[in-house]
């Protein structure tokens, strides 16, 4: 099945053209076109997403990115060589989504072609197939970890889900963005504090912070992130000035909480639950190579369990991952899926 893929959730404007056949559990996966345009440099200013800045920048972006993807991927804007189109329906910012889904419908009348909406954090979730050479096994455990979103959800079968762990107010990723804030490292802070952080480790320096790990100990799986944040906060302000090794055992310090918790939830899921089989990672967090590290030393306590991780490139927002997870959705054909009318869903859940 050939999929137009479009993603406009956040700050990344993205667009992709995949060719997927097989089952669900080991599709094959041919990305014929990807390409996109990320709107950090304009947000960068404020200190996070302006909501009506990304809606302008999607809207000026989708174009230039449809002709640029179908030119990579051999077609033609006229008559594309393409079966279905998805577009993010939610979560996200709503004027982003409704950017993405105006033009994905418009290119649907344009084209008769069907046009499928797609849970963005399903598009996670599958974002580790291309990765998955030997498929996918389910039940599954996935952790979900982005700018929105920390979750631990159960993947009994495909389209079915529970979640059963949730941040009680911050995500990880917001987190990250808002320590990175404080030290005047910049928009996005997941990848400055993760690149502080390991010089730090590598320094050999002395780490004499700890900061808390909330919720570490609690009898569930829910997460809190924002007292870090604010464990951060009050230790930058006793100091009366910062210097730069100061600012990377500060990163330390705090990545290590934000994941010891990340690892010891999961650890938690996966004992509990023996029937899992895949333990999969996804969500721009996932890009952090501190986590993965400790990810992996994690399943060596669980010998059957597969880690599943994507590539750094599908690992934040892309459109990719939001073709994969419309396969994966298809059941039986395009018949059933709806052309028009879709409508963006800022807190879209799981379901
Ligand atoms: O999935 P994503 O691209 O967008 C959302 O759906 O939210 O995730 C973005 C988040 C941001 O908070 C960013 O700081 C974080 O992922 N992030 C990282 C890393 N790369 C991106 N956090 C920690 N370490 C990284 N290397
Ligand atoms: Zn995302």
């Amino acid at each position: 099945m050939r999929i137009l893929a479009i993603e406009t959730s956040c700050d990344e404007t993205a667009i992709a053209i995949l060719d997927i056949t097989g089952p669900r559990e080991k599709p094959d996966i041919k990305i014929l076109g990807n390409s996109l345009l990320s709107q950090i440099h304009i947000h960068e200013e404020y200190g996070g997403v302006v909501p009506n800045l990304a809606k302008r920048e999607h809207q000026k972006n989708l174009p230039i990115l449809l002709e640029k993807t179908l030119k990579e991927a051999g077609g033609n804007s006229e008559s594309p060589d393409i079966e279905i189109i998805a577009v993010t329906q939610g979560p996200g910012l709503e004027p982003a989504l409704w950017t993405g889904i105006t033009f994905a419908e418009e290119l649907g009348k344009r084209w008769s072609k069907p046009v499928m909406g797609v849970n963005h954090m399903e598009g996670h979730i599958f974002s580790v197939l291309p990765n998955a050479s030997e498929g996918l096994k389910l039940p599954a455990l996935a952790l979900l970890v982005s700018g929105g979103h920390t979750e631990l959800v159960r993947i009994k079968e495909f389209e079915s889900y529970e979640i059963i762990g949730k941040t009680r107010d911050d995500a990880v990723g917001e987190a990250f963005d808002k320590v990175a804030r404080i030290l005047g490292l910049g928009y996005p802070g997941g990848p400055k504090i993760s690149k502080l952080a390991s010089e730090h480790r590598a320094s050999g320096l002395p780490l004499n912070i700890k900061f808390p790990r909330p919720m570490i100990s609690s009898n569930d799986l829910d997460f809190s992130y924002s007292g870090l944040k604010t464990a951060v906060l009050y230790k930058v302000k006793e100091m009366v000035s910062i210097t730069k090794d100061q600012k990377a055992e500060i990163a330390r310090a705090f990545e290590d909480a934000a994941v010891d918790v990340l690892i010891e939830k999961t650890r938690r899921a996966l004992e509990t639950d023996e029937e899992v089989k895949s333990l999969i990672v996804g969500g721009g967090v996932s890009a952090n190579k501190f986590l993965k590290e400790r990810l992996v030393k994690l399943v060596e306590l669980f010998p059957h369990v597969t880690l599943h991780l994507p590539s750094q490139n599908l690992a934040t927002d892309n459109a990719v991952m939001i073709g994969i997870a419309a396969y994966i959705r298809r059941n039986t054909g395009t018949d059933h899926i709806a052309s028009t009318g879709i409508k963006a869903s800022g807190n879209l859940k799981l379901s």
